[in-house]
């Protein structure tokens, strides 16, 4: 793997920390307070060719690599994490499932608007009764000849109120257990679809993270992803590559907050000098850069397979858990290196301590991950 980055990776990580610094940051607090989605953020995100970023510019995105993805979600991510899940959720999952499982008639209407940042997507698999064990879909997608009939109840979907295009997985012949469901393309206005309650969140509070109601919608047979009964696939293979983006939104909340730890290491003084300079301060910046960086070399391996066409289930698996974790431990340690200060919301690690908890639970948890792992290494 090279190492090195290009002209154009460099330049697509300044202009996403440019965006994050000088656009995100000023209101990221109040955002975060108030639960408020940031939408002029979001629609600006989106005419920086940031929320198509993989996209064939052919089809209205930015023809950019993976490699270059992980950069700007990692800037974004050290400063919103709200808005990089939108950023990843509508790249990794939407834009990259219609890209590469949907039909030229699919690509046109759903994908074009979704690439371009005129419109979001999100993306509906979980259920109350299926998280983790996404096989056991209790939403309905009957087969009604030239339509499906669509029936039941999607939980936590990110961007869930102010998505246009919806990607739900539903059950359509449950003797064929996952080989029987489907993956369908939602259009915000169908009838019989409702936007159910807003989640009241520990973090990424300023994402939209909603329950969706499903009854009776008819949804035409065109508007079906892949063969008949290829959804579940098509979800494994899609959070495979959305488990890049989420990586690299927990590298990004893992790194934005050893920055803070740094620069308030050499602002704050006790016992007569500046705090870095005490071992106790001194080895948690060493334990935390050490291990961001590993996290980092993980994450940009896996985007460097997808880059190159080579199979990354097991490295995306292995670069989100590891990642995760490490957002988690090391926001933790950001706080206590603030001491006080670390627990008010004005020092903003407090909320990165929030944030990074999400990374260990969506697009699979951490033990999700070990599943995906430990069958990977036991097989023959
Ligand atoms: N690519 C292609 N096919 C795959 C695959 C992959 N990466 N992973 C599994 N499959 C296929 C298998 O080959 C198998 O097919 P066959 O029977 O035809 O061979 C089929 O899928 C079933 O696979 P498993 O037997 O491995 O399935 P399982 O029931 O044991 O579950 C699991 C495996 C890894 C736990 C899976 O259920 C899983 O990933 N669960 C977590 C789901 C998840 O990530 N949810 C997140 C929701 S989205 C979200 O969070 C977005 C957001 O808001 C930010």
């Amino acid at each position: 793997m090279n190492l090195n980055l290009t002209e154009e990776q460099l330049a697509v990580r300044d202009a996403a920390r440019d965006f994050a610094q000088n656009v995100l940051k000023p209101g990221v607090i109040e955002r975060d307070r108030d639960q408020r989605f940031p939408a002029e953020e979001v629609k600006q995100l989106g005419e920086l060719g940031f929320m198509g970023m993989m996209v064939d510019p052919k089809y209205g995105g930015s023809g950019m690599d993976t490699v270059s993805y992980v950069l700007a979600m990692e800037e974004i991510s050290k400063v919103d994490a709200s808005t990089s899940v939108c950023m990843s959720v509508n790249n990794s999952l939407v834009c990259y499932g219609l890209q590469e499982f949907g039909t030229e008639a699919q690509k046109e209407k759903f994908l074009v608007p979704l690439a371009s940042g005129q419109k979001i997507g999100a993306f509906c698999l979980s259920e109350p009764e299926a998280g983790s064990d996404a096989t056991s879909q209790r939403t309905t997608a009957v087969d009604m000849g030239d339509h499906y009939l669509l029936n039941g109840t999607k939980n936590w979907i990110t961007n869930g109120n102010s998505a246009s295009t919806y990607l739900v997985i539903a059950q359509t012949d449950p003797e064929k257990g996952h080989r029987g469901i489907n993956a369908l393309i939602v259009e915000r206005d169908m009838p019989g679809f409702q936007i159910g309650a807003k989640e009241d969140k520990l973090g990424i509070r300023g994402s939209d993270t909603h329950t969706l109601m499903f009854q009776d919608v008819k949804v035409p047979k065109e508007n079906r992803i892949g063969e008949d009964g290829f959804g579940f696939k098509f979800a494994m293979k899609t959070l495979s590559g959305g488990r890049i983006g989420i990586a690299a939104q927990a590298l990004g909340i893992a790194s934005g907050a050893m920055e803070l730890a740094i620069a308030y290491s050499k602002e704050r003084k006790a016992f007569g000098k500046e705090i870095h300079k005490h071992q106790a301060i001194a080895f948690k910046l060493a334990d935390m850069a050490t291990q961001i960086e590993a996290a980092r070399l993980l994450t940009l391996k896996s985007a460097a397979l997808k880059d190159a066409g080579e199979n990354y289930d097991l490295a995306s698996s292995m670069a989100k858990l590891y990642a995760s974790e490490v957002a988690m431990k090391q926001t933790v340690e950001a706080v206590q290196v603030h001491g006080g200060y670390g627990y008010v919301k004005e020092y903003h690690v407090e909320r990165l301590m929030r944030d990074a908890k999400i990374t260990q639970i969506y697009e699979g948890t951490s033990e999700v991950q070990k599943i995906v792992i430990s069958r990977s290494v036991l097989a023959d």
